[in-house]
């Protein structure tokens, strides 16, 4: 049974703190979470003059788990639990932050000082009760080392990150059962995605207009997914460009949210637990 669209969300331009540029779809007004995806940050894209680039310096994270993944520019990371990567175009990171990591975003040395474009995505993926104080864990997986594939008409290119599609499985490994795949669809393609009848799904679209279970999403819009076990993705071979999506989703956790900034709990005194654990020193420090 192919799902349709049960609601569209369009996502605004705005600065976040410290003057960084984002699309922000979800959460939104009328839309708190897509259980279990809390948050869907589109980075710029912003072309940063020299010195002018902007990330997150230093700060904590417990009870979730942040994924970036660049498309175009640099991200450096350093956390608390003793990692440190860089990402390039087409890289993932994703970090389990489970009982609390403190860690540092910042655009690479090189965007820093010559400037550059930066666009990438980072969203928030929900721990169940049981696993939000696990240890911290953190995945990083080159661009060539993610899955690609191509559909048989070539008009549909899909990188999987995480989850499965057309006959490939993402090297991520999850906590629980998450999607995360990267569309980039031609004038004419229309596949067919299969997503479990158990999962909650969204589709965001962030070029271009494309048709997703149905329904036409333009540049900028998030359309959340209703019941079924598959749903169909196209472009109408009239359109004038590719279009680019994110598909996006995850067995429903069905849990109590209590979300503080940066910590997200089950109950309020979880929260404040977590917020004196920060401030005592115990989510460690940069070294
Ligand atoms: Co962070």
């Amino acid at each position: 049974m192919h799902r349709a669209i049960r609601e569209v969300i369009t996502a605004r331009r705005q600065l976040e703190g410290g003057g960084f540029q984002v699309r922000r779809p979800l959460p939104s007004a009328g839309m708190r979470r897509v259980d279990p995806i809390l948050l869907i940050d589109e980075m710029g894209p912003a072309d940063y003059r020299p010195g002018e680039a902007v990330g997150a310096p230093d700060h904590p994270h417990r009870g979730f788990e942040t994924v970036t993944y660049m498309l175009d520019g640099e991200f450096e990371h350093r956390d608390s639990a003793g990692h440190a990567g860089k990402l390039g175009p087409g890289d993932v990171q994703w970090m389990t932050a489970g009982r609390g990591v403190v860690h540092s975003e910042l655009p690479s040395q090189r965007i820093m000082q010559a400037g550059g474009r930066v666009h990438g995505f980072q969203i928030w993926v929900n721990l169940p009760a049981r696993l939000k104080m696990t240890a911290p864990r953190y995945q990083e997986v080159a661009a060539t080392q993610i899955p690609e594939v191509v559909s048989d008409d070539g008009l549909a290119r899909v990188r999987v990150i995480a989850g499965e599609s057309l006959g490939v499985t993402a090297r991520i490994d999850t906590h629980t059962p998450i999607v995360y795949q990267h569309w980039i669809l031609q004038p004419g393609a229309s596949v067919s995605q299969a997503l479990p009848a158990d999962h909650n799904g969204l589709a965001y679209v962030f070029q271009g207009a494309a048709e997703v279970a149905g329904t036409r999403l333009l540049d900028g819009q998030m359309g959340v997914l209703g019941d079924g076990n598959a749903l169909s993705l196209s472009l109408p071979a009239s359109a004038e460009g590719e279009a680019q999506l994110l598909l996006l989703g995850g067995v429903p956790l069905n849990e109590s949210v209590v979300q503080h900034g940066p910590f997200v709990m089950n109950t309020r005194a979880e929260i404040e637990q977590a917020i004196k654990d920060y401030q005592m020193g115990r989510m460690g420090e940069i070294n």
